[in-house]
């Protein structure tokens, strides 16, 4: 097996082992895929400017959120579907990112009971709402995770309607797969991730009933296979998850000052930047570049994180620097478990740290508050 030294590498392990349309179902976006090459482009963009001579003998690239303390600025973000790319995935991302010591996000689209989590899963988890057509499911859901002792949770509100994954609809990735001849030829290359699924089974939408012996709605199934929410929320509907959740509530997908203030003064305890790694509004901003209108506005009042496109520690220093307070990976710990399990992801997250603590002592930063605004320059473009 070929050298993986860094996020990039793990992509390429994880492409070779997963089927065709499972790969393109984790890697691709919406329409033209032009968010995703410009969440990349917009970091790639930024440059960074080092202060020398500080003594950099020991770097510190903790932070504390909720009253929690995180080893690094990242946490793993709310993804659906873990375990087609990994057996049990879900808990194996958890596990990883327990032993990193920073959070883990279970999505509503996962394939773990939320119940399993704390329980196999010791560190800080969150968990992540989609608001499918059903509110009193909504409801049963977050008392759920307020029982199984999730610390956070986190409201997606980018997905009134699935953005258009066209890499999907050409592969025709629906699920429970309907086998084509291309599909089952794709299969039969890909054999040890036939084996798995054939040894572990499709993967179900199982926090969608209430009890493993109750099989959810077929209605929010379907909602959930064709990743739409309830095109009704409102942010009067912030004020209804305010009310059923009393812990620390953030509010993901925000791409501008004004939602960002709105989110505050309703009653969000942090927001997200996101626009959900480039597979939703395909001509949305970078989030790297909406970053600091967002930590404007919100004034330091409740913590700004930030996610979409970040694949290196220095991509990370840059977004620290301007105003988040954590930055969250969709793709980067999938690759890592797409390509081998927990070790992935735990191989994964230590490269990340490694390449934070290197960028920050080449800037002669030696804690997480040292990275500033000044540390970074966007030069302006030539005309
Ligand atoms: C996602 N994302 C996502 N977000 C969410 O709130 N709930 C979900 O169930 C999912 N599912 C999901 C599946 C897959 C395969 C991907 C790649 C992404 C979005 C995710 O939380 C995050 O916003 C992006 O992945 C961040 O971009 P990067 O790090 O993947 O570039």
């Amino acid at each position: 097996m070929t050298l993986a030294i860094n996020v990039s590498d793990f992509r390429e392990r994880a492409r070779r082992r997963l089927p065709r349309l499972v790969f393109d179902y984790l890697e691709g976006g919406a329409d033209d895929e032009t968010c995703l090459l410009r969440n990349r482009a917009a970091l790639e963009a930024l440059q960074l400017r080092p202060a020398l001579l500080r003594d950099v003998s020991a770097i510190d690239t903790s932070v504390e959120l909720f009253g929690q303390r995180w080893a690094l600025p990242l946490a793993v973000a709310p993804t659906g579907l873990n375990a087609l790319l990994w057996p049990d995935g879900d808990v194996e991302l958890a596990r990883a990112a327990a032993s990193a010591g920073i959070p883990f996000v279970l999505s509503t689209a996962s394939n773990a009971r939320l119940e399993r989590l704390p329980q196999e899963a010791r560190g800080i988890n969150w968990f992540q709402l989609y608001v499918l057509g059903d509110r009193p499911l909504a409801e049963r859901m977050i008392g759920r995770a307020r029982d199984a002792g999730y610390a956070a949770l986190v409201f997606t509100v980018d997905v009134p309607v699935s953005g258009y994954r066209e890499r999907d609809l050409r592969n025709g990735f629906r699920l429970p797969f309907r086998y084509s001849l291309r599909m089952a030829l794709d299969a039969a290359r890909h054999p040890r991730w036939s084996l798995a699924l054939l040894r572990f089974g499709m993967p179900r939408f199982v926090n969608l009933s209430d009890s493993d012996a109750s099989p959810p709605s077929a209605q929010t199934q379907a909602a959930l296979l064709s990743r739409t929410t309830d095109r009704t929320l409102t942010w009067d509907s912030l004020r209804w998850l305010r009310h059923h959740w009393p812990g620390p509530l953030l509010l993901k997908g925000v791409l501008t000052a004004a939602d960002a203030r709105r989110a505050v003064d309703l009653g969000a305890d942090g927001v997200i930047v996101s626009n959900h790694g480039g597979r939703q509004l395909d001509c949305a901003q970078a989030t790297i570049d909406a970053l600091p209108e967002v930590v404007a506005a919100v004034g330091g009042s409740v913590p700004v994180l930030v996610d979409s496109g970040f694949r290196r520690g220095s991509d990370v220093a840059k977004a620290m620097a301007l105003g988040a307070r954590a930055v969250l990976l969709g793709r980067a710990p999938l690759y890592g478990l797409a390509a081998d399990g927990a070790r992935g992801v735990r191989e994964v997250l230590r490269l990340l740290g490694e390449e934070l603590v290197r960028t920050m002592t080449l800037l002669g930063a030696r804690s997480i508050q040292d990275l500033t605004p000044d540390c970074v320059i966007r030069p302006a473009q030539s005309a």
